[in-house]
């Protein structure tokens, strides 16, 4: 057999038109479909004085109605309050969750404004390394109530930071990402916003607060995050009114002098704010509260749990090593405290022993002196009876001697 090796020359080439993706590159579009098919979450804590406006620019920012009737400026205690959407936007479903403070800055002690919270984030983490420990875990179903981002409401003094924004955020800023936001920015002048911000970030360096910075490690996003970077805190306005500018209507704040309009760039951020949140950086506040807010907590609790990666000679150490140590340790434990049990019983029942035989003694000795007392009276009383007896036996002697001496005497007396 002969085989004659064929070369196709370069007209005889067939050109054929690709209609659709074949391969492994049809990897992510999988990877968007299933997103799609399981929808996603999104976990955001507001937190601001009362009526600063949380309600108002979380339903700017969802085009929503969600606010139900104002809170109360008369709380003993800082609230929070829970509220999960399901909202859809296209062909995408996403579970909102926003929890809001209730009562916050309205007290006294500060300490007791912020704890509420720390504990809320905490109880969220602490439910999901509770799954993630489960012998039969199901985090297809799992609500993961993880607060990814925290919005926080600065009040716009264009003064400086409260004392309890500066305790608040830096007790929160290793647990959450925190994005400052100043509240009701309509109510500041342009040149004054530019001071209070720059005020209000070197307060937050001078305190070491850690706030969120937009990621500048992916090209396609570096530019604009960095650049939005330069802009927090962002001064956001926040209304569902539609106020007619020309012939359009737009939302705003309608004022005496003129409309602010909240998605104009010019008047006020909240455009900024909308982008970075829910366009661009969502994905990321995720995954930072994963891989670090949630590894750090994880990391503290297993820690404290007595779990290690490395033993005392600095060599790896396996779960099941650790695992094996404690339950030795658990084990010594028991049976250092039945041991304490068991001595701490055998001392009582010597206490109480003694204590028994010391009270045994005191009954006997009391009973020797009753005795000895009875005995004296007895033998007093023998004594006295013996003396009686002596007596009478010498009353009869003198009466019998005094009957032989004296004469009959002749009686004529009466008998009665
Ligand atoms: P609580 O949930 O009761 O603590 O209030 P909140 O912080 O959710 O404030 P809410 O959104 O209810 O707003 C309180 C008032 O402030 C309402 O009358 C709003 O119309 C008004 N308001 C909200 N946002 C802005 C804003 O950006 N600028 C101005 N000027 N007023 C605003």
């Amino acid at each position: 057999i002969r085989y004659v090796l064929y070369q196709p020359r370069e007209d005889d080439l067939r050109c054929l038109t690709l209609f659709g993706h074949f391969g492994f590159e049809c990897l992510p579009h999988q990877l968007v479909n299933r997103s799609i098919q399981q929808g996603f979450s999104f976990n955001i804590l507001c937190v601001g004085e009362t009526g600063i406006g949380k309600s108002t620019l979380i339903d700017t920012l969802f085009n929503t109605n969600l606010k139900d009737k104002k809170s109360s400026h008369f709380y003993s205690n800082v609230g929070l309050k829970i509220q999960t959407y399901e909202l859809q936007e296209s062909n995408v479903q996403l579970k909102l969750t926003v929890v809001k403070t209730v009562g916050y800055g309205d007290q006294i002690n500060k300490e007791a404004s912020y704890q509420p919270i720390v504990d809320y984030i905490d109880a969220q983490f602490e439910a999901y390394l509770q799954e993630e420990l489960k012998i039969r875990r199901s985090f297809l179903e799992y609500h993961d109530s993880r607060i990814h981002v925290c919005l926080y409401f600065i009040s716009p003094t264009g003064h400086s930071l409260k004392s309890l924004d500066l305790l608040t955020m830096k007790t929160i800023d290793s647990k959450v990402n925190i994005i400052p936001l100043i509240a009701k920015a309509d109510t500041i002048s342009k040149s004054d916003l530019q001071i209070f911000k720059c005020k209000i970030m070197s307060e937050l360096a001078h305190n070491g607060i850690q706030i969120y910075q937009f990621p500048a490690d992916d090209e396609t996003t570096a530019h604009v995050n960095s650049s939005m970077n330069e802009h927090l805190p962002f001064a956001v306005v926040g209304s569902m009114e539609e106020v007619k500018v020309g012939k359009r209507m737009v939302r705003g704040r309608q004022y005496p002098w003129g409309v602010l309009q909240v998605e104009n760039e010019n008047h006020c951020d909240f455009v900024k704010l909308r982008d970075m949140l829910l366009c661009t950086n969502m994905e990321d506040l995720k995954e930072q509260t994963h891989r670090q807010h949630y590894e750090r907590y994880r990391c503290y609790k297993l820690l404290k749990m007595g779990f290690t990666d490395v033993g005392p000679d600095n060599q790896p150490i396996s779960f099941q090593e650790t695992y094996e140590a404690k339950k030795q340790e658990f084990y010594d434990r028991c049976l250092r405290e039945e041991e304490e049990l068991k001595h701490r019983f055998m001392q009582r029942v010597n206490e109480k022993e003694a204590a028994f035989k010391e009270a045994e003694k005191e009954l006997q000795d009391k009973f020797e002196h009753l005795k000895r007392v009875q005995q004296e009276k007895i033998m007093k009383l023998e004594e006295e009876r013996r003396q009686l007896e002596e007596e009478i036996i010498e009353f009869y002697k003198m009466k019998a001697s005094s009957e032989t001496l004296q004469p009959p005497v002749c009686t004529n007396l009466r008998k009665d």
